[in-house]
């Protein structure tokens, strides 16, 4: 089915089963432990063995010799595979450094050897008996050490933002210049880890030819073809599957080390290895949000109209990787004339950097919504009014092309209504509540939505049972859900008349999970899945189509009503499609919305920051289920509170690692640390995103997020600090004295 005029009504309008709010179906096996994640797939295949990856003691130079003669003889080992008894292996989709294969060292940690013993502890304790000699070189570790020998480059997110080296509109500097009100300021985020529950692990078995990955993976589709070219397979002898996912945020868009290694060593063992990759190799052999240095300027009348806006990042990265895309909302979240966007890259010998959740707008929003707070108050203005004074309809660069749907204004004025922000103090500093000085502090949030092809199958058996299958996947982000919920929608049956198989490569190929588009775009494609099915089914019946109404399990056209599993009868149907788009999205922008609004609270005495509430409302079209959507947007609030003032990989400069490569280490929220929370989605669809009339949400719970806790904790104590994380040392000696 192709997109390509907006949606009028149809089958999903009904909402009897979309946009309710939905408990999830996959939630009674996560609960009691049933869902199999890719490490426990014990019974998918026989005689398992278990891999243990060594990574590289360098982050740059070569590997000079590998002897495993001592390993090799200790107890249960079975196979050793070594990177010098490898070809350097190509590269697979949006992987930027050598996964194995050869003897140069890019980073520390890159894999060098996979042990596979009969147990778990065998492999471990004969990878230490692994003795390797290398050839060190100098490596750059120090991104503001290499400002100077940055580069400017364009390049995307792989998610959807994406920018020129420098892009411009009207003439920034003459208008700067000329500003009466402005705010030259930097702002730094640190080198972020996706820190997921679940490490990522494969299971690899080989069939002759045919290799098949029971693995961890946002992608199946680009897994796939990913596989086939590192190892020079043919496509259709890679099967993927991946039905839960324990998290991925990014570190699982593409193929890793695990499923690089269990593969080969299931060649080598001539058996299935397992691998998981250790907590200490998700900080160093995997990838990870880099660290920028952001510089935002802005000039305004002294009404605060926005004449003049500029935002530029450095960031760093291996030599074939990417740059953090960390400018790209500012081209189109305020108006101004005069327009300057740029990013550098310096080469760094750091692990690879890549996506990470929003890469690009949640640590460009952590930038420039603090500088947003900044000039609100040198303009003495309310800092949600100094943004609706900004709002624009339409693209500010191109200003032909108006937004799709836009109600930034709608989820400000909302959220300062059910946050109580007149209640704030604008002077910061002043209100104190036993300790504790306390303060307000609000942000707005922007992710674009994307478009992306998708397709499913759908059957309907001889019971009435509908099965949806297609390699969508499920990352804890609801899909299965909210892909019954539109198959039940659609065939009018009931929720548990509806089954759900996802994250298999034998599956129609979908859009997959990344970028916040996996919902709108998985769940079209079933729609389209199921606007043949239902075809099929009025044809069988001899019902025309286009008076054939699907409800209550029954189909019904006139006075005509035949249960729905009648059209099965002799056999299943089966109805397959795919949804795919054409340019709507490049006539109008889709992007979503949010005000963040929270509450923190600075100890007095010790700087200790605590977050006391916090508030998201979301523009974001047809929320399909408000349940897991809510869950969605208040995982991204979390990870944002993460970031804002928690999250941080320490890099050893002298050596070129993070230092910090475990979860004692490298400091997430907890329970203890997350207030009370809430979410609010405006009442709105959007029908030129596709026939579901939703857009993404997944992401925009991060974005911004983390400035608006910025500007509270400004609020709170009268001290400005432009450097994530904010801990308690950036700001403890400026605190205002305790009598
Ligand atoms: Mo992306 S960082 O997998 O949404």
């Amino acid at each position: 089915m192709k997109f390509d005029t907006p949606a009028g009504q149809n089958p999903i309008d009904q909402l009897k089963v979309v946009g309710k709010p939905t408990d999830r179906i996959d939630g009674k096996y996560k609960t009691t432990g049933t869902a199999p994640y890719a490490y426990e797939r014990h019974d998918v295949v026989a005689n398992q063995a278990y891999g243990y990856v060594l990574g590289a003691g360098i982050a740059k130079g070569r590997v000079r010799r590998i002897d495993t003669a001592e390993a090799k003889r200790a107890p249960g080992v079975v196979a050793i595979v070594t990177t010098l008894d490898t070809p350097k292996l190509g590269l697979g989709k949006m992987n930027a450094a050598n996964l194995f294969g050869g003897d140069q060292i890019q980073h520390y940690h890159q894999a060098i050897a996979v042990v596979v013993a009969e147990t778990f502890e065998q492999a471990r304790a004969a990878a230490y008996l692994v003795a390797v000699e290398y050839a060190p070189e100098a490596g750059q570790f120090d991104l503001a050490a290499q400002a100077g020998s940055a580069k400017p480059v364009g390049g995307g997110s792989g998610e959807g933002s994406g920018s020129g080296p420098e892009d411009r509109h009207g003439d920034f500097e003459g208008a700067f210049a000329q500003a009466p009100v402005k705010l030259d300021e930097t702002y730094t985020t640190p080198d972020e880890s996706h820190a997921m529950m679940e490490p990522h692990a494969t299971i690899a078995a080989w069939e002759g030819d045919k290799l098949t990955l029971w693995t961890s993976n946002q992608m199946i589709a680009w897994g796939k073809g990913s596989v086939a070219k590192i190892l020079s397979l043919k496509p259709e002898n890679v099967r993927l599957d991946s039905p839960y996912v324990g998290g991925g945020f990014g570190g699982k868009l593409f193929v890793r080390a695990d499923a690089v290694l269990a593969a080969l060593g299931a060649k080598a063992a001539g058996r299935p290895v397992k691998v998981a990759l250790t907590r200490p190799l998700i900080a160093n052999n995997t990838t990870h949000r880099p660290a920028t240095i952001q510089r935002v300027r802005i000039g305004a009348t002294p009404d605060g109209r926005i004449t003049a806006i500029a935002h530029e990042s450095l960031s760093g990265n291996v030599p074939e990787g990417r740059p953090e895309t960390a400018v790209d909302q500012t081209k189109l979240l305020y108006a101004g004339a005069n327009r300057l966007t740029g990013m550098k890259l310096a080469r760094l010998d750091l692990p690879e950097g890549n996506a990470m959740r929003a890469p690009g707008e949640a640590p460009g929003l952590m930038a420039l919504e603090i500088a947003m707070d900044e000039m609100a108050e040198r303009l003495n203005l309310d800092p949600v009014e100094f943004r609706v004074r900004n709002d624009t309809q339409v693209d500010p660069g191109k200003p032909e092309r108006p937004f799709s749907h836009r109600n930034l204004i709608g989820c400000m004025k909302l959220g300062a209504e059910r946050f109580g922000w007149a209640k704030r103090n604008p002077k910061p500093g002043q209100v104190r509540d036993g300790q504790w000085l306390v303060g307000l502090g609000m942000a707005a949030g922007f992710r674009n939505n994307m478009l992306t092809k998708s397709g499913a199958r759908v059957r309907l058996g001889r019971d009435g049972l509908v099965t949806v299958e297609t390699d969508m996947t499920d990352i804890g982000t609801g899909s299965y859900t909210i892909i019954a919920q539109t198959a039940a929608e659609m065939m009018g049956v009931p929720l548990d008349r509806v089954v759900v198989r996802l994250g298999d490569s034998d599956f129609p190929a979908s859009a997959g999970s990344g970028g916040q588009w996996g919902a709108n775009n998985s769940t079209a494609g079933v729609y389209a899945a199921c606007v043949k099915l239902r075809e099929d089914i009025a044809q069988r019946l001899g019902i025309n189509s286009a008076d054939a109404v699907f409800a209550d399990g029954q189909v019904r056209a006139g006075n005509r009503a035949v249960p729905l599993a009648e059209a099965a009868a002799s056999g299943d149907l089966t109805g397959e499609d795919f949804i795919e788009y054409g340019d709507l999205s490049k006539k109008q922008q889709q992007s979503t919305f949010a005000g963040h609004f929270v509450e923190v609270g600075v100890d007095a005495d010790t700087a200790e920051i605590r977050v006391r509430r916090m508030l998201a409302v979301c523009a974001s079209g047809r929320i399909l289920n408000p349940k897991s959507a809510r869950s969605q947007v208040i995982g991204g609030m979390t990870m944002g509170v993460g970031g804002a003032l928690m999250e941080e990989l320490a890099v050893d400069t002298k050596r070129g690692f993070f230092v910090n490569h475990d979860l004692a280490g490298y400091e997430v929220p907890v329970h203890a640390d997350i207030p009370h929370q809430e979410v609010v989605f405006l009442d709105e669809v959007d029908p030129t995103t596709s026939p579901m009339k939703a857009k993404g949400v997944g992401e925009l719970g991060i974005c911004g997020v983390g400035a608006a806790i910025a500007n509270a904790v400004y609020n709170a104590t009268g001290v400005r600090v432009r450097d994530y994380p904010i801990t308690l040392e950036k700001h403890f000696e400026k605190l205002p004295r305790v009598a």
